[in-house]
């Protein structure tokens, strides 16, 4: 029998699965944030690559009201976001020039600008400095964009989003926009946020990775499903017949994503859904999840509306379970594969296209379709 007395509850799927069961409500929000104590480094881990290239999230649109600052840790860096007077979002590093103040914390919003709180020097949205008000000049280098970094921004889909690249490149794609959000027929969203103590590779490598399912998230069976990699685009449809109380359906849980960090999938069949998922690292070994839903008003409010709501709680029970696993898993660079293995080289090659610019010229126009149906 193996001893868990000395482990936490973390180190074994098992534990971990009597653990969620009894957590509910604030204390399974609680968890899903509460830092995972005793983790080795980054580097043993071989989680310290560095960031992939792309859009991210670092906030969501109604968490900044016009006029509000906010403090925000991603890619190892700090950062301030600030909503001008003219609604838009902006976004810098957070360290002023002058004398090195985190403009996060006490920084205001004067028009669009931001005003550093040590001594009112004011940047716009492009990092130069507009206004010293003690002084009668403002110095040449302070003057020049990018004075302190300015992020490109875009809001979208409910969400503030950076684009991060290590070297400044501007954005090589731009975002899609999902109809459904925001429309008069779908809800607003239902969030659920996690921290998970990995880097994106290994998440991005579960995309694809059909056996687990059987295991951590005990699926009695998983269904048949095609996976196209075309360029930065990565597609997924997988079908199964579903029961539910109204007789067997056609389920379908059909994902897109054109980046690393930002994507969605929906869901037909039991309760059509859609899931913006929206991860963003804060560090090489930490990751902040988002999970954004919306659904039809009419299923999500009428009588179906416990089934809309169940679907929503499994989504979420499964990146629980996966969480634990995540914690505390290093980064296999060779791993050992077996037939029945989803396609993880190939979604391993379509992530080293975010980590260098050739790597992204070269996939440009490839195209590549996977079927996946491991015997069980
Ligand atoms: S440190 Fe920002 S104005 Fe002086
Ligand atoms: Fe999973």
């Amino acid at each position: 029998m193996p001893d868990h007395t000395l482990s936490d509850a973390r180190t074994t799927p098992a534990a971990v699965w009597s653990v969620l069961e009894n957590l509910k409500g604030d204390d399974l929000a609680a968890w899903r944030v509460a830092d995972v104590p005793n983790r080795p480094s980054a580097l043993e881990r071989n989680l310290n690559e560095g960031y992939a290239f792309g859009w991210y999230a670092v906030c969501y649109s109604d968490e900044l009201a016009v006029g509000e600052v906010k403090p925000v840790r991603y890619f190892g860096k700090e950062l301030v976001v600030w909503r001008g007077d003219d609604g838009k979002a902006r976004v810098l590093n957070a360290y002023c020039r002058h004398l090195g103040a985190h403009m996060g914390y006490g920084g205001r919003v004067q028009g669009n600008d931001l005003e550093c709180p040590f001594h009112a020097w004011q940047y716009d949205g492009k990092g130069a400095v507009t206004q010293i008000p003690y002084s009668r000049t403002i110095p040449p280098q302070a003057k020049r964009a990018d004075c302190v970094h300015a992020w490109p921004v875009v809001e979208r889909n409910g969400f503030v989003t950076v684009w991060y690249h290590p070297e400044n490149a501007p954005p090589k794609w731009d975002q899609e926009t999902y109809p459904e959000v925001g429309s008069s027929g779908w809800t607003a969203y239902k969030k659920s946020e996690w921290r998970v103590f990995n880097s994106l590779r290994n998440m991005h490598d579960n995309g694809v990775d059909g056996a687990h399912f059987l295991y951590i998230h005990r699926t009695a069976d998983f269904p048949d499903s095609e996976i196209t990699f075309e360029g930065n685009v990565w597609d997924a449809v997988a079908r199964a017949k579903l029961g539910t109380p109204r007789g067997m359906v056609d389920g379908a849980i059909i994902s897109h994503n054109v980046g690393p960090g930002l994507g969605c999938v929906r869901f037909e069949g039991i309760s059509e859904t859609l899931l913006v998922s929206a991860i963003t690292p804060i560090g090489p070994d930490e990751l902040h999840v988002r999970f954004a839903f919306t659904q039809p008003v009419a299923e999500a409010e009428g009588p179906t509306g416990g089934l809309a709501r169940a679907l929503i709680r499994d989504i979420c029970k499964q990146l629980d379970q996966d969480k634990v696993v995540w914690d505390r898993m290093r980064y296999e660079e060779h791993p050992l594969m077996c037939d029945g293995d989803g396609p993880v080289p190939a979604a391993r090659e379509r992530y080293d296209q975010f980590m260098s610019d050739a790597a992204f010229e070269a996939a440009k126009g490839k195209k590549r379709v996977i079927r996946t149906k491991p015997k069980i």
